[in-house]
């Protein structure tokens, strides 16, 4: 609900257990008032103390005023150049050279429904459910009008911000920092929790209590990268999984973004998170206008849990599109790290049928089918099927596939060219260089120029001969390089600061036009495993491969850090093969299966190549996880443990919405001689209702105060508990 108060000009934005508030005062400053737990009313600029601080000075309508300063002021939106020496919103070289903004309101409007953003990926709703604030700002003296924009989607409790800019002035602007959300909180001891990590050890979470300096999160990769990622949480420095206040901000974004936290002279906070400054410059003609990506806000006054419960919600149901959203995926075989390039027909088909008679749904066949690619030198960017490997094309296969009752997935990298390449000796401009310069190598690829219109049309239309040569119901989107020596054949020397935004469009673009043209197709995300996780790519691919380390033990830690903002239903985990390629670590079965099945939940590996025991083994799994997948998929996710600290054992549990069912799982981590051995305490569950753990009954309220007394496992062993009320 949008409340505008006029005889306090105020505008309130109420969710299901928040409140936002802003304040227009008498100078048109629209102020930041209140983001926290959900108020009945009032006028919150009357918390603000104005005092005459030194080295803050006074705008010019202040007059005499010593105690008005933007310096001083929380704001919705902050100006630069005018008084405000926190981080800025905003920044602009005006047609005149000079840099200031200095905003003030001019109008609002108030409608139901949630805004959409053209060309960019958005939260949206369905049949005008939501509501959209827009508030239209001003620099006077340049024209430059901004648009905030704020969607508001109760049941989530969620806000969403962007912002317009229009050049209403005379001359071009180029506008060098653009954020879509800027949030101050008054003087308080929060944490800061970012998510860090690096190529297979994604989103590794971190925290800290701020002090005072700018904290920065941001990636200038050209995708949001392994090592950071498009989130951050505010919270109170006490709180826990489930208590304490948090606000967790997420960028709607795949490219160069940045996330700050300022800790003021005051020890007030801003946050601030939007497109990265670096190398960003965007030309605005006169009449022209700049949208900026979304940033989703959610606030929760029962802790973490609370917080990442409702963006999955949110992420699952209103973000990502498509039939598949919400329903079963497929339990894919994925050959990658069974076969890497080295494989046929008829290995592939091999590997299917042991996988089809074990109850696995598709075959996906990884890198490697086209052009020369025998390794990771050669071959992008030529999408002809490689007829030694596979004669006949893609679609015997498929048809091979599918005669065993399967469905048929294939791998694509459509964003990268080899210089070993037909693409590449054709067209070496569509790759990102600067002439006369040698280019920067990485995995021995280079990046396609998708700001060039034939470039994204060259891989469009290959992508849809690809995707109609044969009965293909799911690919594997990989992008496996960050950007580098980022020039463009193309563009003018004014707009070069362009093309980082340009290359994430671009992406959109064609994702767009694919998920148009086919509909019921599953895309599966992927960057090197999870280098381009985020809200953006999620508009456009329901899941996204989590990471390229499947070691058990480390996926513990990924998939953990990964849910404090994403959804189980967009993790893709898989079981492979011990010893792990990548950490040489021997992990059960049993074991690898438990933790998969916390995610969309297939295999990586060839089956032939196991024990009777485990594919037995695996056959429970597979079994087992289609009696369980709406708990993964549609649940409600509680962490109970956190695999960053000394803890024994990590568990985690979902829980169906109506309380009525449960899936535990639980992995002993560090074996120690002599150890202690805590319970483990159930969350979710109905306090007063019975429930039947593995066949024994137990009260809701006993498994959540007392807890389960766990069997002594092994290191590495893991156990399931399935739940279900009585
Ligand atoms: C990336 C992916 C892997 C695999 C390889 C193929 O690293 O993350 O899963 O698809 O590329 O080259």
């Amino acid at each position: 609900m949008i409340r505008f108060d006029e005889r306090l000009n105020t505008i309130t934005l109420h969710t299901r257990s928040s409140s936002y508030q802003m304040k227009l005062d008498s100078n048109g400053v629209l102020l930041h008032t209140y983001y926290g737990p959900r108020l009945r009313g009032g006028d919150l600029s009357t918390l603000i103390q104005k005092e005459d601080r030194g080295f803050s000075p006074n705008p010019y309508e202040a007059g005499t005023d010593r105690t008005y300063s933007l310096d001083t002021l929380p704001q919705e939106y902050s100006s630069n150049g005018a008084g405000d020496f926190r981080t800025p919103s905003l920044e602009v070289d005006c047609a005149d050279g000079s840099h200031i903004v200095d905003l003030r309101y001019v109008r609002h409007t108030i409608r139901e429904g949630k805004y959409a953003l053209e060309g960019l990926p958005a939260f949206y709703t369905e049949g005008g459910e939501g509501q959209t604030l827009e508030v239209e700002l001003l620099d006077r003296y340049t024209g430059l009008e901004v648009t905030l924009l704020y969607g508001v989607m109760e049941e989530y409790d969620l806000i969403t911000r962007s912002v317009r800019i229009r050049n209403g002035g005379q001359g071009a602007v180029q506008l060098t920092r653009v954020m879509s959300v800027c949030l101050d909180f008054p003087a308080g001891s929060p944490d800061l929790i970012t998510l860090g990590g690096a190529y297979g050890r994604e989103r590794e979470p971190v925290r800290m209590p701020l002090t005072q300096g700018v904290h920065t999160a941001g990636s200038v990769r050209g995708t949001s990268s392994h090592q950071q990622n498009p989130f951050m949480v505010l919270c109170d420095h006490d709180a826990t999984e489930d208590s304490g206040c948090c606000w967790g901000m997420a960028l709607v974004y795949s490219g160069n973004f940045l996330a700050s936290a300022e800790y003021t002279q005051f020890h007030e906070t801003r946050l601030t998170m939007g497109i990265n400054p670096y190398r960003f410059a965007w030309r605005l003609e006169p009449g022209e206008q700049f949208v900026a990506p979304e940033a989703a806000m959610i606030f929760s006054d029962h802790g973490l849990g609370q917080m990442s419960r409702q963006f999955h919600k949110a992420i699952r149901c209103n973000l990502c599109r498509g039939p598949w959203k919400n329903s079963r995926r497929p339990i894919l075989i994925n050959n990658w790290e069974a076969t890497f390039f080295h494989f046929n027909a008829d290995k592939i088909v091999s590997i299917a049928e042991t996988a089809g008679k074990v109850g696995i749904e598709m075959m996906v066949m990884d890198d490697g089918w086209f052009g020369k690619r025998d390794s990771d030198f050669s071959g992008l960017g030529d999408w002809n099927v490689n007829e030694k490997k596979l004669p006949g094309g893609l679609a015997p296969l498929a048809q091979r596939i599918n005669d065993l009752g399967m469905k048929f997935g294939l791998w694509v990298e459509p964003e990268m060219v080899s210089e070993d390449s037909d693409l590449y000796r054709a067209h070496p401009d569509w790759a990102f260089q600067v002439p006369g310069r040698p280019m920067t190598r990485g995995r021995s690829q280079l990046v396609l120029d998708l700001t060039r219109q034939e470039v994204r049309e060259y891989i469009l239309e290959n992508l849809r001969t690809t995707l109609k040569s044969a009965h293909i119901e799911y690919v594997k989107w990989d992008m496996n390089r960050s950007l580098t020596d980022v020039w463009s054949a193309r563009l003018p020397a004014n707009r070069q600061g362009e093309i980082y935004h340009r290359y994430v469009l671009g992406v959109y673009e064609i994702l767009e036009a694919i998920h148009r043209e086919f509909p019921d197709l599953l895309i599966e995300g992927c960057s090197g495993g999870g280098g381009r996780f985020d809200c953006g790519m999620l508009h456009y691919t329901p899941q996204i491969w989590c990471s390229d380390n499947t070691d058990a033990m480390d996926r513990l830690r990924i998939q953990y850090g990964t849910s404090f903002c994403y959804p189980c239903a967009a993790v893709g985990a898989h079981v492979s093969a011990t010893p792990n390629c990548m950490t040489h670590r021997t992990t059960p079965m049993h074991t690898r299966g438990v933790v998969a099945a916390a995610g969309t939940f297939g295999y990586e590996l060839d089956l032939n190549e196991i024990t009777d025991e485990e594919l037995e083994e695996v056959r429970r799994q597979i079994t087992h996880f289609k009696t369980c997948w709406d708990l993964v998929l549609r649940g409600d996710y509680y962490r109970l443990s956190n695999p960053f600290a000394e803890e024994p054992f990590q568990a985690w549990m979902h829980v169906s919405p109506d309380k009525d069912r449960a899936l535990v799982g639980v992995v002993m981590d560090k074996i120690h001689a002599n150890p202690c051995r805590p319970r483990l305490r159930l969350k979710g569950l109905d306090p007063q209702a019975d429930y039947r753990v593995n066949g024994t009954v137990y009260g809701g309220d006993q498994l959540m105060y007392a807890g389960l007394a766990l069997p002594v496992l092994d290191e590495y062993e893991a156990v399931q508990y399935d739940i279900e009320k009585v």
